[in-house]
């Protein structure tokens, strides 16, 4: 198990062969096993890809272009993070009315369930990366409301999925344990 979690690593260059069906349905199903609060099981999935991938590119577009009018080659290099992606899973977290911490509590299973479809994606050879800042678009109201989700549902990540273009050689740096640790 350390060893996979070792070998994880976020991928952010594919190539454009499109993911298969039954290896997207593997990500979704290793999802739902996530731990989560009272079995809320409080996430869902929007699959983006060919058409609605390409909607989504302008969506992203329109936004950087707003968002950074004086910035072109920011937008530009921003756009290269999704241009190149054949495969795009949205995940949000339901909301739950009038409960801060179960809201916050069904976050914690839906990242959960994100790092079970990160595993996932590994082990059937491929890459990912979780996206939330810049075209990730999870902190904006765009994304939510292309994909049409509720007021009662709020994002987590913007999955970024493909087959590998990039090797990561580089080593794994982490701060070891023992600084992170306190023993009562
Ligand atoms: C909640 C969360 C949000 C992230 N958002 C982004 C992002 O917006 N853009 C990006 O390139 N990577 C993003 N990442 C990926 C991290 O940059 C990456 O996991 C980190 O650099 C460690 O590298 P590793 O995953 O290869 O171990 C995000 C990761 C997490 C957990």
């Amino acid at each position: 198990m350390l060893e996979a979690l070792k070998k994880r690593r976020a991928i952010r260059q594919f190539d454009r062969r499109e993911v298969e069906r039954n290896k997207i349905e593997m990500l979704l199903e290793a999802a739902t096993y996530a731990p989560n609060d009272r079995m809320r099981e409080p996430w869902h999935f929007y699959v983006l890809q060919g058409d609605s991938l390409k909607r989504f590119e302008q969506v992203a577009l329109d936004y950087l272009q707003e968002r950074f009018p004086t910035k072109p080659h920011l937008v530009e290099s921003s756009m290269k993070a999704i241009i190149n992606t054949p495969l795009v899973i949205v995940v949000t977290s339901a909301i739950v009315d009038g409960d801060e911490g179960a809201t916050i509590d069904n976050t914690f299973a839906v990242s959960s369930a994100i790092m079970s479809m990160w595993l996932m994606a590994e082990q059937l050879g491929l890459g990912m990366v979780w996206r939330t800042r810049g075209v990730g678009l999870v902190h904006d109201t765009a994304l939510h409301h292309f994909i049409g989700a509720t007021d009662s549902e709020q994002l987590v990540g913007t999955l970024c999925i493909g087959y590998p273009a990039e090797e990561i050689t580089s080593v794994k740096k982490r701060t070891s344990f023992t600084e992170k640790t306190t023993w009562l």
